[in-house]
């Protein structure tokens, strides 16, 4: 087949600052699913891409043509609307977990199309996988049949869904461009708008622990994502929240399903409660749902009824106690004060370095390892006090996890509050 455009043309016209017509854009995306267009290539492109950026239009086609790489998902036929909820990834985030079910409860279905953690960040479906029998891998009739009898559903977006995303995603990976604003927004809304739903509520983090670490990137960023949606006539509104510290009190994946369901429980720490209702009321607003009040529904257990037939529904056993570490072993603090910081990225990098995350695609990952906060900014604590407790499998992990952890806190003399959760909301 004669191709319409050149590589080399398209990475030349990037590079020395021009625009990209949509036709162009559109051959790309398509030609290197193709793999017409090899990946040295890509790699070229995506450089020139972060260097450049890209205009409004240009990431709108790119997105387009993302989309137009795989098949699109439809739940037009269920008898509910749909709303789904996307982070960009941070430590100790279990919000997916509690507020799928709520949303759920409160009479919307929450498609949650997941990833696995890479890096620092966890990934949702690793988490769930420390529930004994929970198995991820569902076909879109199952998918659609949970999402009419129970309400939601969290398991792994296959991979009909943007492929040349998963190309592209695992190229930047290991070429340094993964940090491209035009890049991630499209690479996030291409999934979100093929997998269909009517709602979208984006959680873009800022800080240590986030992809973006000032506050002018991630409002770029999330001003991007917010139109693309609107664009693609999916209702979205972004959340902008902090990630200067972990989320809760764990980052590990057994850990952080045991929060959650703390939370479902009624219980769990303020800021993940706090976070899972601004999050639920997002999405019930855009659905439409108005005089539900979805804290009543954490209270009273519904949430929790919804939690104990998903997890039920994907072989998993929600009555089976999380597992526990081998190991564990206390951090603790050297004086008297307050503390007033205690750093995402360090605690992410922790939790990882004992086996809670990969370094690898293939790499398995402990279902029990993480990191255990003891406090929270704004806490006062005494010298000896433990700040956080690891936990881990394999002991010989504890002296690289203690390594990252060298700088991440400290304690000063005065009181301080603790972070503002939501920053600001973009719609
Ligand atoms: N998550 C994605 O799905 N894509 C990106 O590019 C970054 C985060």
């Amino acid at each position: 087949m004669s191709e319409s455009f050149d590589a080399v043309d398209i990475i030349r016209t990037k590079r020395d600052k021009g625009e990209l017509s949509s036709e162009q854009i559109s051959w790309v995306v398509d030609a290197y699913t193709r793999e017409v267009v090899a990946d040295e290539q890509m790699s070229a492109l995506a450089m020139a891409i972060l260097l450049n950026g890209m205009s409004r239009r240009e990431i709108g086609d790119w997105t387009a043509a993302m989309i137009a790489s795989g098949e699109r998902m439809d739940f037009s036929t269920l008898s509910r609307p749909t709303a789904d909820k996307h982070s960009t990834g941070g430590v100790g985030d279990k919000i997916t977990l509690p507020l799928a079910p709520l949303v759920a409860a409160c009479g919307v279905a929450v498609p949650q199309l997941s990833g696995r953690g890479l890096g620092h960040t966890g990934g949702t479906l690793d988490k769930l996988e420390a529930v004994p029998g929970w198995r991820a891998a569902l076909s879109n009739e199952e998918i659609i049949s949970q999402l009419e009898d129970v309400g939601a559903v969290i398991c792994a977006a296959g991979s009909g869904l943007a492929p040349a995303d998963k190309r592209l995603y695992s190229l930047r990976d290991v070429t340094g461009t993964v940090e491209a604003i035009p890049l991630i927004a499209s690479s996030i809304m291409s999934k979100k708008i093929a997998e269909g739903t009517g709602v979208l509520v984006l959680d873009v983090k800022v800080g240590s622990g986030a992809f973006m670490k000032t506050e002018s990137d991630a409002r770029e960023l999330a001003r991007t994502m917010v139109e693309l949606g609107t664009d693609a006539g999916v209702h979205t509104v972004a959340l902008l929240t902090d990630m200067s510290t972990p989320l809760g009190l764990t980052a590990g994946n057994g850990l952080e399903v045991r929060e959650s369901v703390e939370v479902l429980a009624g219980g769990g720490p303020a800021d993940v409660v706090e976070l899972t209702l601004a999050l639920a009321r997002e999405m019930l607003e855009g659905a439409g749902v108005t005089g539900v009040d979805p804290a009543d529904a954490l209270a009273d257990g519904r949430a929790m009824d919804v939690w104990r037939r998903m997890i039920a529904a994907q072989g998993g056993d929600p009555d089976a106690p999380m597992p526990t570490a081998r190991e564990t072993h206390d951090v603790t603090a050297g004086t008297d004060g307050v503390l007033t910081r205690l750093d995402a990225l360090a605690v992410g990098v922790a939790a990882w370095r004992l086996g809670a995350g990969r370094a690898r695609k293939e790499d398995p990952v402990q279902a029990a390892a993480g990191v255990e906060l003891h406090a929270r900014p704004g806490d006062r604590v005494r010298a000896g006090q433990p700040l956080l407790t690891l936990h881990t499998d394999t002991p010989e992990r504890f002296e690289r996890a203690v390594e990252a952890l060298a700088d991440a806190w400290s304690i000063g003399e005065e009181p301080v509050d603790a972070p503002r959760i939501v920053i600001d909301r973009i719609a």
